[in-house]
């Protein structure tokens, strides 16, 4: 194994910039590169991260390992966007060059203070024994794009009661001007939960204590806490780790939920709340981040791949993208995502919009990237499916059953190869109404499908020939298709 301890902790500028472009050409003429999500220039991106809206442009940063597609030294990679549609690439941000953050500039949050994006995220750094030491650092976005670090750290050491799995805070204001920020932690006796800080000026933290849910027990670590209020509800976002599978719940490696219930009335820490849901059951989404928009939506943004898991890009040095955003809104009590509806300059040219029956198998385009919107359902027998990125030998078959509401997703067959395996090949859900609407949204090495209007959300990575482009249906149903060209 070429990625020894010293690979991994190489730093970007140990590399001479002719090497390091070298390698951002290799990887831009590689296969599976998206066409409009947001994926590293080389090297591996996770987690998104610093989200926030300011002064006409929305920012955009995700955890970023240059060099390989391996988790390695931290950097916050920037972006930046008018419409979250259109991203400009703004480059290396924060750069772990510090003690504090000498092995890592982890997950952290974005938030406006005079007039200005600050963030704040978490130093991780290994001592000589490589044992973790785990610190909370704010910083403030500089007009020359970099950020500029308030150090020594605001939050120096993790409380007692906790490991040094203490990390990712999440930075929020009160309606008064108070600040908090929400830690995802590992408690000394290895399960996970959140803790919470207050501050008068988001540089000084005062340590209140832990989040108490209705989960005292589940799983060893919460990664990546999100806390918002919408409709007058209080949601907890969160990342947990340890998670077995329940039926066709929890089938990824790690899992990626909400509690949603009454507000939080801090500093009391008592959270009043409905049982734990997934976001997304898909196969690659993991540690989402929300912010709100001009107008006062939530957007939520997520990573479209998952820790400990390898995929066939791998081989030319990058891995993984973000989700498209998704503006969430609360419906039954339960979170609903919808692609923003900025996501329509996407289309392009128009390649299907007809009203049609399927039967045996129709072929209503070939196409590679691209969106299709399916209203009207009308079923005559008791299921249907469809196949994209489909040819002789292979497809993404999406599969409805009327009798149970069951909607399923089987990637088996995406191409020569299938990540995760041993964790299944088919995810499904059983949706609360009939289905009614789909929007899928397809890109080179990917899918977001969009149940009923955002009632349920499924992502996924595929590797697919680029020559494998048939969309498939069949069954005795009948619906109105529109199919959109996004290349
Ligand atoms: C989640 C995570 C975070 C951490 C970051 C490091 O994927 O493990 O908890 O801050 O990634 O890259």
């Amino acid at each position: 194994n070429q990625w020894t301890r010293e690979a991994r902790y190489r730093p970007l500028s140990d590399v001479d910039p002719s090497v390091y472009q070298a390698m951002k050409e290799e990887v831009r003429t590689s296969p599976w590169r998206f066409s409009y999500h947001i994926q590293p220039p080389t090297g591996l991106l996770n987690d998104p991260n610093g989200f926030v809206y300011h002064d006409g442009l929305y920012h955009l940063f995700y955890q970023w390992f240059p060099l390989g597609p391996v988790h390695g030294l931290k950097y916050w990679y920037h972006m930046t966007s008018k419409d979250l549609v259109h991203w400009f690439d703004e480059g290396a941000a924060l750069i772990p060059n510090n003690d504090p953050d000498s092995h890592g500039a982890y997950s952290g949050s974005g938030f406006i203070k005079d007039d200005q994006v600050h963030i704040m995220y978490t130093g991780n750094k290994r001592d000589a024994d490589w044992n973790r030491h785990t610190s909370q650092i704010v910083g403030h976005l500089r007009s020359d794009g970099r950020i500029e670090k308030h150090l020594p750290p605001a939050i120096p050491n993790v409380p007692e009661g906790y490991t040094e799995h203490f990390r990712d805070p999440k930075v929020f204001q009160d309606a008064s001007g108070i600040w908090y920020c929400i830690i995802g932690a590992q408690r000394s006796d290895l399960t996970g939960c959140t803790v919470i800080y207050q501050s008068q000026d988001a540089e000084h933290w005062t340590f209140l204590g832990e989040l108490q849910t209705n989960y005292s027990t589940f799983g060893y670590m919460w990664e990546c806490p999100d806390y918002f209020e919408l409709d007058g509800k209080g949601i907890l976002l969160f990342s947990p780790q340890g998670i077995e599978p329940d039926g066709p719940n929890y089938q990824n490696i790690f899992q990626s939920g909400y509690f949603i219930g009454e507000p939080l009335a801090l500093p009391d820490l008592t959270f009043t709340h409905e049982s734990f849901q997934e976001l997304d059951f898909g196969f690659d989404f993991y540690a989402p981040q929300t912010t709100e928009a001009a107008d006062g939506r939530r957007i939520l943004v997520g990573w479209m791949g998952l820790p400990d898991i390898s995929y066939p890009s791998d081989i030319y040095n990058w891995a993984h993208a973000l989700t498209l955003p998704r503006e969430l809104t609360i419906e039954q009590g339960r979170l609903r995502q919808r692609p923003v509806r900025e996501l329509t300059q996407l289309r392009k040219e128009t390649l299907f919009d007809e009203t049609i029956l399927f039967e045996q198998d129709v072929t209503i385009a070939e196409a590679e990237i691209f969106e299709l919107v399916m209203t009207d359902l009308k079923l005559s027998s008791d299921s249907f499916r469809f196949s994209i990125r489909q040819d002789a030998t292979e497809e993404t078959v999406f599969h409805y059953d009327a009798v149970s509401r069951q909607f399923t997703i089987d990637r088996s067959r995406s191409g020569a190869e299938v990540p995760a395996e041993s964790f299944g090949t088919s995810r499904s859900t059983i949706l609360a109404k009939d289905l009614h609407t789909l929007r899928l949204f397809v890109d080179r090495s990917s899918f977001e499908l969009f149940l009923n209007d955002g009632e349920a959300v499924a992502s996924g990575r595929i590797f697919p020939k680029t020559s494998s482009r048939g969309i498939v249906f069949s069954g005795e149903a009948g619906a109105h298709l529109s199919l959109y060209d996004l290349s």
